[in-house]
């Protein structure tokens, strides 16, 4: 079966036509965030555009068993638990926890797609994992969004979106269809910049707009690592996301 793969680099570019998969990415730092939290054994993770929104629904929660993590503008909010580093979702912290998140960009694309029927959420650091499972569902149209800067284009998730193609065209046994120039420009992204990802990250504006509000090397460093995750984050109930 023919895979018909398209990128849309921004929740308001999102045509209106049904897809079968969506595969939302928001490498620096939401998505990533999100892979090594479900990897440290996260229970699940709710995703917020609306802050208050998310108060009220943790509120009701075991206080024992939730985080609030929010970010604005690359930093964590106040009153929250976490902001929205990937170094800060560690084991002891988030096992067994739900997690409630809202983060400047990459939680809104998460809602635009929200009633797709498989969706997915990946970083680079879980590429292959989503990949496998995208050849395994055999499924005909899958859209990859990106999560930009409030409404702009971003390179890191560029990039990502053509690590992921380029794995599709080498790995999945049948055609691969690239549906628009949004997702060749992503694949040419990737093989221009794939020896060099850490650089790519620090390049984008994202990645220069954290290093301006202070040391972001470490997540720099965790955001550009390949496919180390071994976790497929999917959307099990609308706007809550588990390990699949
Ligand atoms: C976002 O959702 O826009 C990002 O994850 C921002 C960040 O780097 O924290």
């Amino acid at each position: 079966m023919t895979i018909n793969l398209s990128y849309y680099h921004v929740a308001s570019e999102v045509p209106k036509e049904s897809s079968d998969i969506a595969v939302v990415i928001d490498v620096l730092r939401a998505t990533t965030t999100i892979s090594w939290a479900l990897n440290n054994g996260a229970d699940s993770i709710q995703v917020f555009s609306d802050l208050e929104l998310l108060k009220e629904k943790a509120s009701k929660w075991d206080p024992t068993k939730r985080l609030m993590l929010g970010e604005r503008g690359g930093e964590k909010l106040k009153g929250f638990d976490l902001g929205n580093s990937p170094l800060s979702v560690t084991e002891d912290l988030v096992a067994g926890k739900r997690l409630f998140m809202s983060t400047t960009n990459g939680t809104k694309s998460l809602q635009k797609v929200e009633n797709v029927e498989f969706l997915f959420s990946m970083a680079l650091t879980n590429r292959q994992a989503v990949a496998e499972r995208i050849i395994a569902l055999k499924k005909n149209k899958i859209l990859i969004l990106g999560s930009g800067w409030e409404g702009s284009y971003s390179l890191e998730d560029s990039l990502a979106a053509g690590a992921l193609a380029h794995y599709l065209i080498e790995n999945y046994n049948s055609e691969v269809n690239i549906v628009n120039d949004e997702l060749y420009a992503a694949l040419a992204l990737w093989h221009y910049w794939k020896e060099d990802i850490l650089k790519c990250l620090k390049t984008a504006t994202h990645g220069k707009r954290l290093t301006s509000i202070g040391n972001y090397e470490d997540d720099f460093k965790c955001c550009s690592q390949l496919d180390c995750l071994n976790i497929v984050p999917a959307q099990f109930e609308k706007g809550v996301i588990r390990a699949s």
